[in-house]
């Protein structure tokens, strides 16, 4: 027992010797095996267990496993150091080759909504009007009440509403930026307002329970419906790159009057697409001449100002620009889809 505990004692020092002198990581793996490999010097040591005394075995086989962990631990010790050795030799040379091309991170890409929101937005800077935003849980009073929807009047239910613990509502659409607007502000105003707002609808092809609108607010002395339409026209115009007509249709919002539904000639044919569903004209807008009651609500001299407003739906326009048919794709965060607008 004590010759073979020496026997041990003696490889575990043979091989950090045997280690000490190899200067390569391949022959330290081939040196290794002289020592802990299946023909290796441990391996015929231990094979002696079957002579020992059965009471002395167990003893025995403690101290072989502690041998192996030491040879292992000088094993690794000596790899780390042949390792930072050959780095810093690398080093040295010259090795790292600086012209190789580095690895890019993969290009992320602005939103395809967010995009259209900035060349909207951008465009109507461009016509002069200001950017304002408001917050998306809002008040009663401005998402409805002062925008001329009476209480309890059907002409809430155009809008199905989400209503926060507190008694406030998400904002079902961007006008209530235009109530804000004219409580802090005195005429003239030129302003839109993108954002966020939230219907209870359910999803479907066309239609989100959280989709993204961007409002219009002219108002000054003398403002006609004859600038809204040009505005408009300009902004379609602009918007789309060519020069297109568009046409009001009669509608009805509470907070304008009149109100009109804005169709722009469709960009994408001459005689009728899918897109068009062959009729030639896309609907992209709600608007209208302020009605003198929102002027009431917010203290504005409805003989001395007039004014007009518009509400665009921005997925509806990305739909357009960008030929998409299912609205859905825009809330998946498919990278498929979004990688398409890098
Ligand atoms: C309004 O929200 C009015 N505030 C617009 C307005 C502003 C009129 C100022 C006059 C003056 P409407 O509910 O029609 O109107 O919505 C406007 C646009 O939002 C629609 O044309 C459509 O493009 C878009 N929209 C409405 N509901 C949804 C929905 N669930 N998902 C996606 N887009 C929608």
């Amino acid at each position: 027992m004590d010759d073979l505990n020496r026997k041990l004692e003696q490889l575990v020092i043979d091989a950090g010797d045997a280690f000490a002198a190899v200067e390569d990581e391949d022959t330290l793996n081939q040196v290794k095996a002289r020592f802990v490999g299946k023909s290796g010097g441990l391996t015929a040591l231990m094979k002696h267990m079957r002579d020992l005394d059965p009471a002395d075995r167990p003893e025995f086989g403690r101290h072989v496993n502690e041998a192996k962990s030491r040879v292992g631990d000088l094993l690794e010790a000596r790899r780390v150091e042949l390792r930072d050795a050959r780095r810093r030799a690398d080093l040295a040379r010259g090795y790292v080759d600086v012209t190789l091309p580095g690895r890019r991170p993969p290009r992320g890409a602005v939103h395809p909504l967010r995009r259209v929101e900035r060349e909207i937005v951008g465009v109507f800077r461009a016509m002069g009007y200001a950017v304002a935003t408001g917050p998306e849980v809002e008040h009663d009073f401005h998402n409805f009440e002062a925008l001329n929807f009476p209480p309890d009047h059907p002409s809430r239910d155009m809008q199905d509403t989400f209503t926060v613990e507190d008694g406030r509502i998400l904002r079902t659409h961007t006008s209530p930026v235009q109530i804000r607007t004219m409580l802090a502000n005195e005429p003239p105003i030129r302003i839109c307002a993108p954002g966020a707002v939230y219907r209870c609808d359910t999803l479907d092809m066309t239609h989100s329970p959280n989709f993204h609108q961007v409002e219009g607010l002219v108002v000054d002395e003398g403002v006609t419906m004859a600038h809204l339409k040009g505005n408009l026209q300009e902004f379609a115009s602009r918007l789309f790159g060519k020069r297109l007509e568009i046409r009001l249709r009669p509608s009805f919002f509470p907070f304008t009057e009149p109100s009109v539904e804005v169709d722009v000639e469709c960009p994408f044919c001459e005689s009728g697409c899918r897109i068009c569903g062959a009729t030639g004209w896309i609907e992209i807008l709600g608007a209208g001449m302020v009605d003198p009651n929102v002027f009431a609500a917010v203290g504005i001299d409805s003989d001395r100002y007039t004014g007009f407003a518009f509400g665009i739906g921005i997925e509806r326009v990305a739909m357009l620009k960008y030929g998409i048919d299912d609205i859905r794709l825009f809330y998946e965060n498919d990278l498929r889809f979004l990688a398409q607008f890098s």
